[in-house]
């Protein structure tokens, strides 16, 4: 029997909440929603949510209302899930985050549930009544990155990021509309000084994806490296990352250069490429780019080949939804994974 649960999404509005109550709606968990509690910021309290027959009304979050929750699934800043996450673990309501909140935190798992699922538990108990989902480019990095481990050994990644708006949030999405008919129109791009990104990201790309450090190193590059490591259970892994945002909507996609402890075997790794549920692997004439896998659930691997840098090694093209498996559709199957193996152990 499927478990029922009263679910909370606290980021309701924004664009990784939207796409949580769109896959509640179109994808099939092994869950159903009893009750659904939906929370934004000040500025859309009071606004109504359909949700299938039901009225939602959004609601500032507050403990009152958010202990009534089985699972509450943080899609806001960082600042609302410190606010909130501590206190709802300790009576036990499963808080799962999307923000960058927790996901160092060595007492709080970092999950992707085809990677470390088995992580969340410890002697048949939840290990963490907060769960972290990592970054969007480290979920489909870590998923992939994960086969070739197992196959081949890894030593190093080097990964190029080509980020969409959406990674921004909202906001960004508006900006980017916004510029490109300012450019299409030959006037001058007002929004090119927006506090999003430091310059105009129409028709450009920008080497830059959050704050730089002395060593310049970019916060999205430090991110990545350090949840990679984490995930995939490796601090020895030797990561270079790049982050670029460019001007696409939804959809992350990324170069991916591994060296690995033994020889690129063609077929032993397309083989088990295939055998990932969450995995789609393209034909060696085609390839996947981020329009194409707009609302998509899987992470789609293209352009598979030997490494030319590497005596073992091999290159690849990764192309996924940001909003989806880098966002939403792990959060909700780290609820799935957890309720499942509850029901399991009864
Ligand atoms: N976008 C992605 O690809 C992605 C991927 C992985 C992780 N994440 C993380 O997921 C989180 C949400 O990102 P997003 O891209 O969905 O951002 P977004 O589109 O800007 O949405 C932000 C959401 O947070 C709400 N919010 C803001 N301040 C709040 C407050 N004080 N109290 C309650 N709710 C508040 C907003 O409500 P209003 O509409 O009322 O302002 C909105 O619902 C972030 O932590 C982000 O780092 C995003």
């Amino acid at each position: 029997m499927k478990k029922q649960l009263t679910l909370g999404i606290v980021g309701a509005t924004g664009v990784v909440g939207q796409s949580v109550l769109e896959l509640l709606k179109t994808h099939k968990f092994k869950f159903s929603i009893k009750q659904l509690k939906l929370y934004a910021s000040q500025n859309s309290i009071g606004k109504v949510i359909q949700f299938y027959d039901q009225s939602i009304t959004l609601e500032s979050p507050n403990i009152a209302s958010l202990a009534k929750c089985d699972v509450v699934i943080f899609a806001s800043d960082a600042a609302i899930s410190r606010k909130f996450i501590p206190d709802l673990a300790k009576k036990n309501i499963v808080c799962i985050d999307k923000s960058s909140a927790f996901r160092s935190d060595p007492q709080v798992p970092l999950v992707v549930p085809e990677v470390n699922g088995s992580i969340l538990f410890t002697n048949n108990n939840i290990s963490s009544y907060i769960v972290a989902s990592p970054n969007c480019i480290v979920i489909p990095l870590a998923i992939v990155a994960n086969v070739v481990k197992d196959i081949l050994g890894l030593k190093t990644l080097i990964v190029s990021t080509y980020q969409s708006v959406s990674g921004t949030g909202s906001g960004a999405v508006d900006i980017l509309l916004k510029e490109s008919k300012e450019f299409l129109n030959a006037q001058d791009l007002t929004c090119a000084k927006s506090v999003v990104y430091p310059k105009s990201i129409a028709f450009n790309v920008i080497p830059f994806v959050e704050s730089l450090d002395k060593e310049g190193h970019t916060g999205e590059e430090k991110k990545i490296k350090d949840e990679t490591k984490k995930v995939l259970g490796d601090s020895f892994l030797s990561l270079d990352v790049t982050s670029v945002r460019v001007p696409t909507f939804v959809g992350h996609a990324m170069s991916v250069v591994c060296e690995t402890k033994t020889k690129y075997e063609k077929e032993k790794i397309l083989a088990a490429l295939k055998q990932q549920k969450a995995i789609k692997v393209s034909t060696p004439t085609n390839f996947m780019t981020p329009r194409e896998v707009h609302g998509k659930n899987e992470v789609f691997v293209s352009r598979i080949r030997a490494s030319e840098a590497f005596s073992g090694g091999l290159s690849f093209w990764i192309a996924c939804d940001n909003l989806r498996k880098g966002a939403a559709l792990n959060a909700l199957q780290i609820v799935e994974y957890i309720l499942t193996k509850r029901t399991k152990n009864g």
